[in-house]
């Protein structure tokens, strides 16, 4: 029985050896160690044995057991940090590989011009003002020395939602709003804002469109006061060797009135596609605040003067970024809008 006891030991411990997964030593214990398993067996056929004997016997089972048990569970922590391992290098992470690229977003062209025009202004002592969208007819014509019924209206047809509230169809009655605002007191503002009109969209016309308005009003402001200004303007956005040229032109909230042209930033002026041939690039109307239009608002005329200017956003942008349907800026194409991504800023 000693020699039988023994062999089982040495197949038990060579099997265990052997196994090379957890299932396998599973099978190995139930076989050896189970309840139907050799050694149980042994162990039952003890009564059978001489009393000096049983003891010997049995410590040697004992024995036995306790010695697979234990390179049984030898086994299996071996195993399963062999598991642990394995799983560790399948999915082991390669640090040296590149990483991915994070999209990042970039600035609207029309914003970065509105910002360059800003800062352009803040630099000068201008502050920024803002007014309503959906605007009254009285801010948007009338104060502006636009009655109702007068002729340069009809340029200027909008969206209205009621006879009174209309969305604003320039930044205009921006002005009315804040010489009304300011009560006589001098004044250097510009507007930035969304304006709109009842128009056909097409390559340079659209139904909502940006512009900015300038204001200055004070003591003993005067035209070339406007024209040094706008000269900067030209410059800041289309570069130093700019010129600018004032042409007369109409328009009711001012007088005189000009239109501006730049001289082409393409050709130099000398003549090209861009400035259509004529060295020249129409950017903006501007004039001298009108009496009316001071007086309107509680200024009094005959003290104070004041320049005034709008800006078209979208063909500031058009110009400076060769950008030839004005339908680019708003349609949210990514292919378009990264074209503008600029570190250097
Ligand atoms: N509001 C005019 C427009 O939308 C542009 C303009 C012209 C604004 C002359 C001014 C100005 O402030 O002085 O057509």
């Amino acid at each position: 029985m000693e020699q039988q006891l023994k062999q089982l030991e040495q197949e038990a411990l060579a099997k265990i050896e052997a196994a090379s997964n957890l299932k396998e030593l599973n099978d190995v214990r139930v076989a050896y160690l189970g309840k139907k398993g050799p050694i149980t067996d042994l162990l039952k056929g003890m009564g059978k044995l001489s009393p000096e004997e049983r003891p010997k016997m049995g410590a040697l089972v004992n024995t036995v057991r306790e010695n697979v048990t234990n390179q049984l569970e030898a086994r299996i922590t071996i195993l399963e940090e062999q598991a642990i391992q394995e799983q560790l290098e399948k999915e082991s992470i390669d640090v040296t590989l590149p990483g991915r690229k994070i999209r990042t977003g970039n600035r609207h062209p029309l914003t970065r011009v509105i910002e360059e025009i800003e800062d352009l202004f803040l630099s000068m002592g201008y502050e920024i003002a803002e007014g309503p969208e959906v605007e009254k007819d009285y801010y948007n014509f009338e104060a502006l020395n636009l009655p109702k019924g007068h002729p340069a209206r009809d340029m200027q047809d909008t969206f209205y939602i009621t006879e009174e509230t209309l969305l604003r169809t320039h930044t205009s009655p921006v002005q009315a709003r804040t010489m009304e605002a300011k009560k006589g007191e001098p004044i250097r503002i510009i507007c930035p804002g969304k304006v709109f009109r009842r128009d056909n969209d097409d390559a340079t016309h659209s139904h909502q469109f940006m512009q900015i308005e300038g204001l200055v009003i004070g003591e003993n402001i005067r035209m070339s006061d406007l024209k040094g200004t706008l000269d900067a303007l030209a410059k800041r956005m289309f570069g130093e060797e700019r010129e600018i040229r004032l042409r007369p032109s109409f328009f009711p909230f001012t007088e005189p009135s000009v239109e501006v042209d730049v001289s082409c930033h393409k050709c130099g002026g000398t003549g090209c596609n861009v400035c259509k041939q004529t060295g020249w690039i129409e950017i903006l109307g501007a004039g001298m605040v009108h009496p009316n239009v001071l007086e309107m608002a509680g200024y009094d005329s005959k003290k104070l003067s004041g320049f005034a200017f709008g800006i078209g956003a979208e063909r500031i942008a058009m110009l400076k970024y060769g950008v030839d349907d004005i339908r680019h800026f708003y349609t949210n194409d990514i292919r378009f809008l990264s074209q503008f991504h600029r570190t250097e800023e």
